[in-house]
């Protein structure tokens, strides 16, 4: 046998073996990540029945969405405008993002909020009408008398598919992770562009537990209550960097005139 043969049968093998082992060492990996969102577990969607993901013109996972009607989503102006209304689909029922269970519906249409521009100047709340009803039990809007959903140190809980660290995976599974809301005062001191009217945040002093990339347009909530929607933040779970979420109570009337409007 030339050295040239047996050299390039030795790759060879070598290739093979690594094909052989590399399912393995993914399967291992994603079996490692069991922190989630980035610090949860996984969650049942029969328990949060409203949770809903968005899908681009590719059927991929990009935010999450909360279902406030049988027909109607909130989630993060961002997530709406980031894709062409005829591309958006929202998928309902569904745990496992590989799975085909679950209701895949169309966007009829979206409302953004007035003054919407960058997440980070507030107003990061949209509205999708489906153009077909889910059969899925909606989350409330916070109303008046809920005001301390909000108060420091409320403990509430943040869903969605997104990466389960910075720059990792996407979730495959729903996760759940709980925060304490954080007082307005430590969110400004974290970020300079934090505004209490239209945004709230929540996370840990230390950091560990947050929503991540992909999260972005899912529920915050307490309880069924809808308290927040993933907005934005500096990298994900970094110590003195908590999630800043879309205030909803701000948004409860206006969100409540448009919802009877759209349903007449
Ligand atoms: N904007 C991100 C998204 O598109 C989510 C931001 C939330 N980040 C955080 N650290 N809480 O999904």
């Amino acid at each position: 046998m030339s050295t040239k043969f047996r050299r390039a049968l030795i790759v060879t093998f070598v290739l093979l073996l690594a094909a052989a082992f590399a399912p393995a060492a993914h399967a291992d990996q994603t079996s490692k990540a069991q922190p989630f969102i980035v610090g949860g577990h996984d969650v049942s969607i029969g328990d949060h029945p409203y949770v809903v993901y968005l899908v681009d013109g590719r059927d991929h996972q990009f935010c999450g969405g909360t279902l406030v009607e049988h027909d109607t989503v909130l989630t993060a102006a961002h997530c709406a405008a980031a894709v062409r209304p005829y591309e958006l689909g929202v998928v309902a029922g569904r745990q496992d993002t590989r799975m085909a269970d679950g209701i895949e519906a169309g966007v009829r249409s979206v409302w953004l909020a007035p003054g919407y521009q960058d997440p980070t100047a507030g107003n990061d709340i949209a509205v999708l009408k489906l153009d077909r009803s889910v059969p899925y039990r909606p989350a409330r809007l916070p109303s008046g008398g809920d005001s301390d959903l909000y108060r420091p140190g409320t403990e509430a809980m943040v869903l969605g598919w997104g990466r389960l660290w910075e720059g990792g995976d996407k979730a495959t599974e729903l996760q759940g992770a709980t925060v304490p809301v954080m007082s307005d005062s430590q969110c400004i001191q974290a970020y300079g562009s934090y505004e209490p009217d239209t945004m709230m945040c929540a996370g840990y002093p230390e950091g560990g537990v947050d929503a991540c990339h992909g999260d972005s347009g899912g529920p915050l909530v307490v309880g069924d209550i809808l308290v927040g929607i993933v907005s934005w933040g500096d990298g994900c779970a970094k110590p003195g960097k908590p999630g800043v979420y879309t205030r909803v109570a701000t948004y409860s009337d206006h969100v409540e005139s448009l919802l009877v409007r759209l349903r007449g």
